[in-house]
């Protein structure tokens, strides 16, 4: 479980310096739009190096953003899959079969490198087309077996539809971006993957991070897009399961061990059936995954 993902532009030496240090369970070493394209073949030798240089670290993990598969996509995968990145984070997908097309392209490209068949995972930025968010549904029956994640943004998306704004007269999200966002929750849980919330942009406001972390676990999301050092802390600790909760389903799978059995047991006077069971193992699996 990756709670905190860093994007870090692939073409500065001081944030690559300083991701390694923030705290992120994972970073995105990012190819794509913070790179200034004439950038790029440079921002490439530099994650090839930055990847060389911290072989297969368990924390932070180590992802690479590529560019859209119409675009440098390809060259990007060929570039940085010699130095075995954790995985790719893919932006502009419009549906589960560019996936799979990438997929089988990192088939050949693990295979000239020498590296385990299927180890490079894939990270995919889910909503930035219209397609995009229509297509959504498919992820439920389409499996991509290197996938494990999905997000969702609100920057992308209002630039495809010629939108001049991601809100609604109230200040939050409009209606799309509502929708793309809960498309993107359900999509991600159907292709049992890891739902990761969108970016703060104002990464100065921590008190508005932290509302957010904890509305996007409320809502089933398990991890955060963070832009700047100064919001990892906030999200590890917003999708990390309270003391309480662990405590609760604690109680609530030694209800179940007592009874062994039995479909659904009282608990303070509230029926616990299997779906509670089943919550309660996925707190306990957080909490022990986050213990160090
Ligand atoms: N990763 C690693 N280090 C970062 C960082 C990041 N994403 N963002 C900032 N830092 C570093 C800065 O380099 C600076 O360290 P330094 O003084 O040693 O150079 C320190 O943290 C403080 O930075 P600060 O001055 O507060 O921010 P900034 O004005 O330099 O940068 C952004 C602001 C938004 C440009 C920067 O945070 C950034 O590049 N974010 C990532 C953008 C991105 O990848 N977007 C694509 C995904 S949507
Ligand atoms: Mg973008």
């Amino acid at each position: 479980m990756i709670r905190s993902w860093l994007f870090v532009p692939a073409d500065s030496e001081r944030k690559l310096a300083k991701g390694g240090d923030s705290g992120a369970d994972a970073l995105i070493l990012d190819l794509e739009d913070s790179v200034a394209a004439s950038r790029r073949p440079v921002a490439r030798g530099m994650v090839v190096d930055y990847l060389a240089a911290h072989p297969a670290m368990r924390r932070p993990q180590l992802w690479v953003r590529i560019n859209p598969l119409d675009g440098e996509g390809l060259t990007d995968a060929a570039a940085v899959v010699r130095a075995a990145p954790h995985g790719l984070v893919v932006p502009k997908v419009n549906g589960p079969d560019e996936l799979l097309r990438l997929s089988h392209w990192l088939d050949a490209l693990e295979a000239r490198d020498g590296l385990p068949a299927g180890g490079i995972k894939l990270f995919a930025v889910a909503t930035e087309t219209a397609a995009a968010v229509l297509r959504l549904s498919e992820y439920a029956r389409v499996a991509v077996p290197r996938l494990a994640a999905l997000t969702w943004g609100a920057e992308d998306l209002p630039a495809a539809l010629g939108a001049s704004t991601n809100q609604d007269p109230s200040g939050g999200y409009a209606l799309t971006y509502r929708y793309a966002r809960s498309a993107c929750l359900l999509a991600a849980v159907a292709a049992d993957v890891q739902p990761i919330d969108t970016l703060e942009v104002d990464f100065r406001d921590d008190a508005a991070l932290r509302a957010a972390c904890a509305d996007g676990r409320r809502q089933g999301f398990t991890g955060k897009i963070a832009i700047h050092p100064a919001q990892v802390a906030a999200i590890n600790e917003g999708f990390r399961p309270t003391a309480e909760e662990v405590g609760h389903a604690q109680r609530i799978v030694a209800a179940f061990a007592a009874a062994p059995g039995i479909g659904t047991v009282g608990l303070d006077g509230k029926m616990i059936d299997m779906p509670h069971l089943r919550q309660a193992q996925r707190v306990l699996a957080a909490d022990a995954a986050f213990q160090d």
